[in-house]
């Protein structure tokens, strides 16, 4: 054991999954965070089949309550747990034209992708700040840079997720704090998101990167302190694709990779 713990929402499946079993191979306590116990339990049980020392604390909290951030973080201060590193991870979509999408589902997008997210860094950084020592992911994405139709509300929470990540990454640097934020971007890639966000039937659905290599990327970046992973060379010329044309043709694209297929 390292004797540093990470926190991971999200990390029951997918992308998530993937960073809890970076920190578990650096010998990282793991808490993970997700709403359903059963698929905890089912990710420790992995972690534990590849990495039997690694010590796992299972927190089922369903982050579009509003009050789940600070019931968590009470949870792990109660356990004596301190959390050396953050990764907000949890987070989910919706497929469809805005006039057409359920405003519940986008109200908990909203809460999970952004509030949630926002909160548990407000809890934690403090207690990192105090400390002078922390590392926190947030987990964006390649639609943080792309107005994207059919998931307007979904990529609009990931274009929070940037801006948030590089405003406090400056606020870190001039209180030359030693607390390091990083913004993970992933293309779109193998998980559960496409499925829960009723997209299988899209172009983006249809080419994919691994979760491992992403989470891999974006935790090398993360370790390094670095600011931004785009993981995956697809994802680094989207982007710069997306610095260059205007927003009304990146939309444009978007709508074609995101419309249901007929
Ligand atoms: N896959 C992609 O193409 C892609 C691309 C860019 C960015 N991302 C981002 O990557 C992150 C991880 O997604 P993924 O692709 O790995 O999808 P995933 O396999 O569906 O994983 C989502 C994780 O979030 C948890 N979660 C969902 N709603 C939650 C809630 N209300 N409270 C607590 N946990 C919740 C899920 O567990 P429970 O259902 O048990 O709660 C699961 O552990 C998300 O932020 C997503 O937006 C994904």
């Amino acid at each position: 054991m390292n004797d540093q713990t990470a926190l991971i929402t999200g990390a029951s499946s997918g992308i998530g999954f993937e960073l809890a079993r970076c920190f578990a191979r650096d010998d990282y306590r793991v808490v993970l965070v997700a709403r359903h116990l059963d698929e905890l339990r089912e990710a420790a049980r992995l972690l534990h089949q590849e990495f039997e020392e690694v010590d796992i604390v299972l927190l089922p909290f369903d982050l579009s309550r509003p009050d789940s951030p600070d019931q968590l973080y009470a949870e792990t201060t109660a356990r004596g747990l301190q959390i050396d590193a953050l990764v907000n991870d949890a987070g989910f979509g919706e497929t469809g034209y805005f006039s057409d999408t359920d405003v519940d589902t986008e109200l908990a997008i909203i809460q999970v992708n952004v509030a949630a997210l926002v909160h548990l860094t407000k809890l934690y950084l403090r207690d990192m700040q105090a400390r002078n020592v922390g590392r926190i992911l947030q987990v964006g994405s390649l639609s943080s840079f792309t107005p994207s139709p059919c998931q307007a509300v979904y990529a609009a929470t990931k274009a929070f997720v940037l801006s948030f990540t590089e405003a406090v990454q400056h606020e870190l640097k001039q209180q030359k704090s030693a607390v390091t934020m990083t913004v993970l971007c992933p293309p779109p890639t193998d998980t559960n998101f496409f499925r829960t966000a009723h997209a299988e039937n899209t172009r983006a659905a249809q080419h994919t990167a691994s979760a491992r290599q992403v989470a891999q990327e974006g935790y090398d970046v993360l370790m390094d302190g670095g600011a931004r992973s785009l993981p995956t060379m697809s994802a680094k010329v989207n982007f710069f694709t997306s610095l260059v044309l205007p927003d009304t043709m990146l939309a444009t694209i978007m709508n074609n990779q995101l419309h249901p297929a007929a």
